[in-house]
């Protein structure tokens, strides 16, 4: 299989090349490198099935032909990460939406019907404080000026984009909102908890937990995630409706700051940071973010290989520096 994955330098695109070179298959990665790190292609750069297109896809001169030989496409491009996405509100649009739009129309106009996969997001749940999020449940905005929104409601667009393009053009187009993905060569640097803890614990610096830590996650090994997201892109009911990715085991933030200090046998201590310290006086945090993934189940059997604990350990032993050895 030919396939594309924008965003292919970015954590979870790295992980989807990986999955795609040991089947077998042709991958072509495009990154601007905004978020990406050519670090994470690095061990396959010059592998024979491997190319990676440093561009951004926005201004991507060969979007229309790679739409036209690719198979499938896995379209994770976006302005991404909480830092990131607060920093930076007009390309959250821009490139989220904007991008979005290229694709599909240059996948609708090249004549024939790749697989596309959508990587849509549980932002857009919004603000709702529901026990568990299911794709029927009611979203909730308000009105706000906070970059968060924006990120969400342009994830909520892109499920709309995929939706419309499914209904006119017939795409065989998949929606996957993705609850937090965690594993190896993500980075803290943009607001990611599970690889900042990581971090922070090898490091023996204390863990920073924003708020009181009761708030709670559902964190999905990205190597679950990409399997899911494999299954999805072959299943022909799953095309144009959102589909939650992710698994239902839910942990609040302080425990997992403990979980990875004793995963990782250190010493750190817990500190903590209100919310408007670390993100600025108009950042609303989500107290909750656990998925229903009875859709995902039924369309594809898909069942989740890793625990949290596995992601953690193989977390902690990409962090740590390879021991030095000794020269004879
Ligand atoms: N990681 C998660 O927990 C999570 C959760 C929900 C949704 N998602 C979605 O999954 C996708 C991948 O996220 P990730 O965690 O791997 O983040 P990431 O930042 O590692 O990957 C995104 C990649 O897109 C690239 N990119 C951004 N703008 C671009 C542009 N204009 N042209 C080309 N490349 C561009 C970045 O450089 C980066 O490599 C994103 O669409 C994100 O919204 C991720």
């Amino acid at each position: 299989m030919n396939i594309l994955i924008t965003g292919g330098a970015g954590f979870i695109g790295s992980h989807v090349a990986t999955f795609h070179l040991e089947r077998g298959d042709e991958v072509v990665a495009v990154d601007d490198l905004s978020t990406g790190n050519p670090a994470n292609v690095e061990a396959f750069k010059s592998h024979p099935r491997f190319r990676f297109v440093h561009a951004d896809l926005l201004a991507w001169p060969g979007l229309a032909g790679a739409a036209k030989v690719a198979d499938r496409i896995y379209h994770l491009a976006a302005v991404v990460g909480m830092f990131r996405v607060l920093k930076d509100p007009v390309r959250i649009t821009k490139v989220n939406v904007g991008a979005t739009e290229a694709l599909l129309e240059a996948v609708a106009t090249s004549g024939h019907l790749p697989q596309v996969v959508i990587a849509s997001s549980s932002s857009v749940y919004g603000r709702s404080e529901a026990k568990e999020l299911g794709e029927e449940d009611d979203v909730v905005f308000t009105p706000h000026d906070g970059g968060l929104t924006g990120y969400g409601l342009s994830k909520l667009v892109n499920e709309i984009q995929a939706h419309a393009y499914r209904e006119s053009f017939g795409l065989p187009v998949a929606v996957a909102r993705l609850f937090n993905a965690a594993g190896p060569r993500q980075t803290g640097t943009y607001g990611f908890v599970v690889p900042r803890f990581v971090d922070e614990a090898v490091k023996g610096k204390p863990l920073t937990v924003y708020g009181d830590g009761r708030q709670t996650r559902s964190f999905c090994d990205v190597r679950d995630t990409v399997a899911a997201l494999d299954l999805l892109a072959g299943c022909r009911a799953a095309y144009g409706v959102p589909v939650n990715v992710g698994t239902t085991r839910e942990i609040s933030i302080l425990d997992l700051a403990k979980l990875v200090i004793e995963r990782t046998g250190s010493n750190s201590e817990i500190t903590f940071v209100p919310f408007d310290e670390a993100y600025g006086a108009h950042f609303e945090h989500i107290m909750r973010r656990r998925p229903v993934v009875r859709r995902l189940q039924e369309l594809t059997g898909f069942r989740p290989r890793f625990t949290l604990e596995n992601t953690i350990d193989d977390l902690v032993s990409s962090h740590r520096p390879a021991p030095l050895h000794a020269h004879a």
